[in-house]
């Protein structure tokens, strides 16, 4: 008799930006002429580039002729993007990472869920909280956790590590040591960064133990402080104890395009075995390969043109986050993040539940965000606001929740 994976039974609902689409889908329902602004999940509303746009249309015509139609794309990427990449995104910034290196995918969400495939099911996993639900879930399914505490809004044999408002939301190393290390900077959904002396320390101390950091770079387009890493290759010694995840989701607005990659360096190991052949092998058997016509896209991204305008997207979108910052503290709210990330990250007035605020602002405002709480149980009493918005709605957002 077939038996289903039960392990997919210890996770609790559904996924956190599903549960909210639902809830925002009732009550758009019960209040049809409701004009509700979204600022919950991370998705962009800029179009796409027009050097981008460009780079589409010209592939596109190349797949209709002959001479220049592609079929399957390379397993791990084609060599005109993947050399890019080493050269704008790692190598101009002194990180020694090559093509070889960087797997192409259809973005960091899929990356980050599939990585744990390559280790062993016995690692213990550490992860911040609040944090990103892909990292535990993927281990749920996979069966790498224990069961999930209702009370304790936690799986058992999880490293869960506080960011707090006391530790500036960047978690400490922790005491029981881990296997498998999940960060994220600048942070989803925090906005928090960390700093290279900090991150540095993380290096040192996953080389010390033997332990990989699983790092995702998704937003580092949106650094503005020149002392913040944008690669966790700046810092020594990464490139046998780390795997960089990245997304042309945020920095180029390929929400709906779907292009990502992975970073396995190539000294990288496991109890003395190699990742970067366990990944390629796990790339050419379950994966064909990002389309030509996106490959193209994400190439067109690193030209002169495509960077200037991809950056002025990442402009428009810091002036909202900044707006929102702003907008809510002179309100009195308790406000950060937004800086060098596209989150704000809010605590909830009178000490108001995660979803309790959530709802509140849903019916008096009709404004989405995300309950902190559905990022993990430090997350509660707060509250996370997206700065990918249209900036006349994230204004007329802004607005509303100060007259709520
Ligand atoms: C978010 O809102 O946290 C992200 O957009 C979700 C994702 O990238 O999957």
């Amino acid at each position: 008799m077939a038996k289903a994976n039960q392990n997919y039974l210890k996770l609790p609902g559904s996924y956190l930006f599903s549960m909210i689409g639902k809830k925002i889908g009732e009550y758009q329902q019960q209040h049809p002429d409701a004009d509700i602004i979204r600022l919950g999940i991370g998705d962009v509303t800029q179009p796409i580039a027009p050097a981008v746009i460009r780079a589409l249309h010209e592939a596109v015509d190349e797949m209709g002729s002959p001479d220049t139609f592609r079929g399957y794309a390379p397993d791990l990427g084609y060599e005109f993007l993947r050399s890019v990449i080493s050269r704008k995104d790692y190598r101009e910034r002194g990180c020694d990472i090559s093509a070889e290196e960087i797997f192409i995918s259809d973005g960091a969400k899929c990356d980050c869920g599939n990585i744990q495939e390559i280790f062993d099911m016995e690692n213990r996993i550490a992860v911040c909280d609040p944090v990103y639900p892909v990292y535990v879930d993927s281990n749920v399914m996979a069966g790498r956790t224990g069961a999930y505490d209702s009370e304790a809004g936690r799986f058992c044999d999880v490293i869960y590590m506080p960011c707090t408002e006391q530790n500036g939301f960047v978690p400490e190393l922790p005491d029981q040591i881990p296997d498998l290390i999940y960060l994220c900077f600048p942070n989803n959904p925090t906005g928090a960064v960390m700093g290279k002396g900090m991150l540095q320390e993380w290096v040192d101390y996953a080389r010390l133990h033997g332990s990989v950091i699983l790092y995702d770079a998704a937003y580092e387009a949106y650094i503005s402080d020149g002392e913040i890493p944008h690669s966790i290759y700046e810092c020594e010694g990464a490139r046998e104890c780390a795997i960089e995840f990245r997304s042309f989701s945020k920095t180029a607005g390929f929400t709906g395009l779907r292009l990502g990659f992975t970073v396995v360096p190539k000294e990288l190991k496991a109890d003395g075995i190699a990742l970067w052949p366990l990944w390629a092998r796990r790339h050419g058997t379950k994966y064909n390969g990002a389309p030509y016509i996106i490959q193209r896209a994400g190439e067109a991204v690193y030209s002169d043109e495509g960077r200037r305008q991809v950056m002025g997207q990442v402009a428009y979108y810091m002036e909202n986050a900044r707006i929102i910052y702003e907008g809510l503290k002179e309100a009195g709210y308790t406000v950060s993040g937004g800086v060098n990330a596209p989150y704000i990250w809010l605590k909830t007035p009178g000490g108001m539940k995660s979803w309790e605020f959530f709802d509140a602002l849903l019916e008096r405002a009709n404004v989405v965000g995300t309950p902190g709480s559905g990022f993990g149980p430090h997350g509660e009493h707060y509250f996370r606001l997206t700065a990918f918005g249209d900036r006349e709605r994230t204004m007329e957002a802004v607005e509303r929740i100060r007259r709520m």
